[in-house]
């Protein structure tokens, strides 16, 4: 597989090269012992797992299927409570049944979820009342609260994210694999904020399709749906603290190269994608998935040397570019990238997120989006793909199954000043459940204009 790419490549041979968004841990030796203790913890996933999403995504990048990448931009620990989780494999759930329902074809669903702990800053440092502490960088690397003294970074935050993963894991995988997923049962869909979009009436036929379809077939093949109990729901998250992730780095039994085993996906983010860097480094030595979110600024040769960096034997699956401009700036990148990529003869996944380019404070200084900007690119990236005669092959959303009020717009018009009604997040605005309903069922029709 990358056997000859990873000459002079280990897990942790990304110590060698520049190293950004990774502070300082003030405590070397507490970092020593927590990374070799996660070292010998149990892996959250299987190189099997991992293998079986390649292949998967080597569907997508051949135009077969479709991939749904969400959840929150940033995981918190506290967070990690049945609601929270339940609501989240809900949402991803019910957003790629609307997708399958619509497009007809097989939908790969990866979380952001169980692992998405560390976030990328623009700054290392800021004032609070006259004194310089460190930013919040995620869960992972320091806490939120800026006044306890939590802004150290401290490297047990590596143990507890593993655990917090893990636990969040193992109840995702109870939910997905047994009753909550049970296509038998669609109309236990909940639908209570639906009630006033006006996709309602559409949504509830085909919920009604859905529980036809299930009844017929079983009426004809009593077992078929004995298998279609069980969904399959990967994991993903921005590798970007690269001691919790190499940590996980290992080889398994019978396979050559490394895997990272803490996610069945990671992606490499907009701000840690130099050629020379450490991140680039580590991920040039892992067998797993990878995306590479691209936006501005960014530069077409780097980006095709990137590509050909991790994944110089052109495997399909391997890469999902995950574009993320703007909804003014796509109309001038995107076909460029298109044709570059097409030129080089790379097998990459396409993917939109349409959120991160799309980011504003409002008078008040929230954090916001608005989902017609949300929805514009979305509909740019389809156009342009279908006119540069390629296959956009998934959408990456920061999203959550909970009735939070972050993202303005959508059917039931959510305005600035409804914002502070349940405003959650310590990073980006996601969108809520009914806006993530909605989104899907605009996705899809974008998808059927441009492939049906
Ligand atoms: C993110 O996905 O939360 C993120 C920080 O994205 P990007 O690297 O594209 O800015
Ligand atoms: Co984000």
């Amino acid at each position: 597989m990358q056997e000859v790419a990873n000459k002079n490549w280990n897990p942790t041979s990304w110590k060698q090269k520049p190293v950004k968004q990774l502070p300082e841990y003030p405590d070397q030796q507490k970092l020593e012992e927590a990374f070799e203790t996660l070292k010998g913890l149990p892996p959250l996933v299987t190189s099997w797992e991992i293998d079986a999403l390649k292949n998967k995504l080597a569907d997508v990048a051949a135009g077969k299927s479709f991939l749904l990448q969400g959840g929150d931009c940033a995981e918190s620990f506290d967070a990690t409570k049945a609601p929270k989780i339940v609501n989240m494999v809900k949402v991803l759930l019910q957003t790629s049944f609307i997708l399958i329902h619509e497009m007809g074809v097989p939908v790969v669903r990866v979380g952001r979820i169980a692992g998405q702990y560390a976030k990328p800053r623009s700054s290392d440092f800021e004032t609070v009342n006259g004194k310089e502490i460190h930013n919040y960088r995620g869960d992972l690397i320091n806490g939120y609260e800026s006044e306890s003294g939590v802004r150290t970074p401290d490297p047990e935050r590596l143990l507890e994210g593993y655990h917090k993963a893990g636990l969040t894991l193992n109840f995702l995988r109870a939910l997905a694999d047994e009753g909550f997923a049970d296509l038998h049962h669609p109309e236990q869909w909940e639908l209570d904020f639906m009630q006033n979009n006006e996709y309602y009436a559409e949504y509830e036929d085909m919920v009604k399709s859905i529980t036809k379809a299930v009844r017929f077939v079983e009426s004809i093949a009593p077992d078929t749906f004995s298998t279609l109990q069980k969904v399959d729901f990967y994991t993903s998250h921005e590798a970007l603290n690269l001691y919790y992730d190499s940590a996980q780095t290992r080889p398994v039994p019978r396979k050559p190269g490394h895997f990272n085993l803490s996610a069945h996906m990671v992606w490499l983010g907009n701000r840690t994608r130099e050629l020379d860097g450490a991140h680039v480094e580590y991920f040039r030595g892992i067998n797993n998935p990878v995306g590479i979110k691209v936006g501005p600024p960014f530069n077409i040769d780097e980006t095709l040397k990137l590509i050909e960096t991790l994944n110089p034997n052109h495997e399909a699956g391997k890469i999902v570019l995950i574009t993320r401009f703007g909804k003014n700036v796509i109309e001038d990148d995107l076909p460029e990238l298109i044709r570059a990529v097409r030129r080089e003869g790379f097998p990459v996944v396409w993917s939109s997120d349409p959120m991160h380019g799309n980011t504003f404070n409002t008078d008040g200084g929230i954090k916001t989006r608005n989902f017609d900007d949300i929805l514009s690119e979305v509909r740019s990236a389809f156009a342009i793909h279908r006119a540069e005669g390629s296959y956009l092959g998934g959408v990456h959303l920061e999203l959550t199954g909970d009735n939070v009020t972050e993202c303005v717009g959508g059917a039931n018009g959510l305005d600035e000043k409804g914002l502070n009604r349940n405003y959650e997040t310590f990073c980006d605005p996601r969108l809520n459940y009914e806006q993530s309903l909605e989104m899907a069922f605009l996705v899809a029709r974008e998808w059927k204009k441009s492939y049906l």
